[in-house]
């Protein structure tokens, strides 16, 4: 148990403690109320149930908390008690949320901004694979924690896969990550990796094509029409199931350059509504 809770052994048996503490505390409080109300044998026993439900719901947990709190853990129960109204239906879950950016990290910013004050889903944490990049300052300055992780260890697979379930991550959005996502990874979290593509997938998509590449090779096309496509993702590069694309013309005169610019704007203006669309159903 100890080690299923994350806790020293000391924190341990202060928690042992407060639940011990709590549970006499509240018999005792029962007992006293009892009295006070002025039940007895003779009192209808439904009132006697009710009575001790109500403590054992309520009071109990009341108890738990100011215990906890006196014993210095407060952290622990208070997570405690969250999860207890998780579980009874009373509080949303909250759904937290890794955004891995590699970039300067315009859109790991927009989706940090648009879930700042959600009531139900939380960017917890941003993973960043380039020391020095862009997204780093931006989570910073929003008091997001940052991860930085190393090549090796990350395409081993699963080496930062306990830190991501300690962290209570339940989706993963990928921001311009260029490192390929491992099987390993994919598969802890399925149909729960999000990414974004600038262009109109399954075309322009693959190992090498990201960045200004992408809008090269849409111009050199000759096409009429880009955009974003936002898609789950699975064990290969840019095939997952697309959930969403808009479209932007491409103009007589585009270059590689301008188009990057207007594929940029489409996806802040599409990419966290879409996120949040995609993790309350679960589709879009
Ligand atoms: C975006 O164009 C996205 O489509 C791609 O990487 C780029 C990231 O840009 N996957 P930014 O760092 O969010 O500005």
């Amino acid at each position: 148990m100890q080690q299923k809770w994350g806790v020293t052994a000391r924190q341990f048996g202060i928690i042992f403690l407060v639940f011990g503490l709590t549970g006499t505390t509240t018999a005792l409080l029962t007992r006293y109320i009892t009295a006070w109300l002025g039940m007895d044998t003779d009192t209808y026993w439904l009132w006697k149930l009710l009575l001790r439900i109500g403590m054992l719901l309520l009071g109990y947990q009341f108890i738990l908390l100011l215990y906890g709190a006196l014993l210095g853990q407060w952290a622990f129960f208070w997570k405690y008690e969250k999860k207890l109204l998780q579980k009874l239906g009373i509080v949303r879950r909250t759904k937290q949320i890794a955004v891995f950016a590699s970039g300067a990290g315009s859109n790991a910013e927009k989706i940090i901004l648009y879930f700042k004050n959600h009531p139900s889903i939380k960017v917890k944490l941003v993973v960043c694979n380039k020391p020095g990049a862009g997204v780093i300052s931006i989570a910073q300055n929003q008091g997001i924690p940052v991860l930085l992780i190393e090549r090796d260890p990350f395409f081993r697979g699963d080496s930062y896969l306990p830190y991501l379930k300690e962290q209570g991550i339940n989706f993963i959005v990928l921001a311009g990550f260029l490192w390929k996502i491992p099987d390993a990874l994919v598969a802890a979290y399925p149909k729960k990796i999000l990414n974004i593509h600038p262009a109109l997938l399954p075309d322009y998509g693959g190992k090498g094509m990201y960045g200004i590449r992408v809008h090269e090779a849409v111009i050199a096309a000759g096409v009429k029409e880009s955009g974003i496509s936002i898609h789950l993702v699975d064990e290969h590069f840019d095939e997952g199931e697309i959930i969403f694309q808009a479209k932007c013309t491409i103009g007589e005169n585009e270059t590689p350059q301008s188009l990057a610019e207007k594929v940029h704007k489409l996806e802040h203006r599409h990419y966290p509504e879409i996120v949040e669309k995609w993790i309350q159903a679960g589709r879009v």
